[in-house]
């Protein structure tokens, strides 16, 4: 058996990467965990976050896993420094697309919507002073939006209120770009984009942190074949799972299982 490529989220925002990441490399085998019995992460403190993300990681690397992508901008935040200094395997991870962004705005104003956690990270507040010079930045917490994509409520009058209450203040106060700062949301893509208008660019960081795994596998990646193997683990409820994931993961063959390994 090929060493899988391990990704992890606070639930199952991070399937939005698992899709890119397959879409690029449909032969690599795949160990994705779900930690969603303590989603969200975003309110939690970052010490809380790094305890489970070091203890999933453990889960991971005894399942042999070559490179882990920690797909949850709360716990790259909270905990991708640490991991790169404890453990020996490469981690990718993610950041909200300030920089791009930054880059394409005609109005001079970009709204970020990420969870609590990523946007008191220092690492955030430095990745405004390198990259947004210049720029307005207006930042917003969306917990609702996590809610919704971990229901598997991706539309409707309900979702469209809510998608409507957290996006229009910033289309009002001149963003012209959303950046999606959370791996759930990009789920609400399709909604968001139907909320703001046409002419509001959404960015999410998904595809780019595919490009960047294949990177680090030094380009070479295994070749899609029958035995290609997809294995998704919650801490959470297992109906739940079975019941979203062929929603959120249209067309992926996956074995689902539940956790119960992390006890705090
Ligand atoms: N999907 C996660 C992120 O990218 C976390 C959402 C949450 O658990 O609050 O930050």
């Amino acid at each position: 058996m090929n060493s899988p490529i391990g990704i992890l989220d606070s639930g199952l925002g991070g399937l939005s990467v698992l899709n890119e990441i397959r879409n690029l490399m449909p032969g690599e085998d795949i160990v994705y965990f779900a930690d969603s019995a303590w989603c969200p992460y975003g309110p939690r403190p970052a010490d809380e976050i790094q305890r489970r993300v070091f203890a999933i990681t453990d889960i991971l690397l005894a399942r042999h896993c070559k490179l882990i992508v920690i797909a949850c901008n709360s716990a790259t935040i909270a905990a991708v420094e640490a991991l790169r200094a404890t453990y020996p395997v490469p981690f990718v991870g993610m950041e909200p697309a300030v920089k791009p962004a930054a880059a394409i705005t005609r109005s001079g104003t970009v709204g970020v919507l990420a969870t609590e956690a990523s946007l008191a990270g220092e690492k955030f507040h430095r990745l405004l002073h390198d990259h947004a010079d210049g720029v307005k930045v207006i930042t917003r917490p969306c917990p609702n939006f996590v809610d919704l994509v971990e229901r598997g409520e991706l539309d409707g009058d309900r979702a469209r209120g809510i998608v409507e209450e957290e996006t229009l203040p910033l289309i009002e106060a001149g963003a012209d770009v959303l950046v999606l700062g959370c791996t759930h949301y990009p789920f609400l893509r399709p909604l968001i984009q139907d909320v703001v208008g046409p002419d509001v660019k959404i960015i999410d960081t998904g595809a780019a942190v595919a490009r960047h795994a294949l990177q680090l596998l030094k380009n070479r990646c295994q070749p899609a074949s029958p035995q290609t193997s997809c294995q998704v683990i919650t801490t959470g409820d297992l109906d739940t799972l079975k019941k979203l994931f062929p929603q959120l993961c249209p067309g992926i063959r996956a074995e689902l299982t539940s956790s119960h390994q992390i006890k705090s």
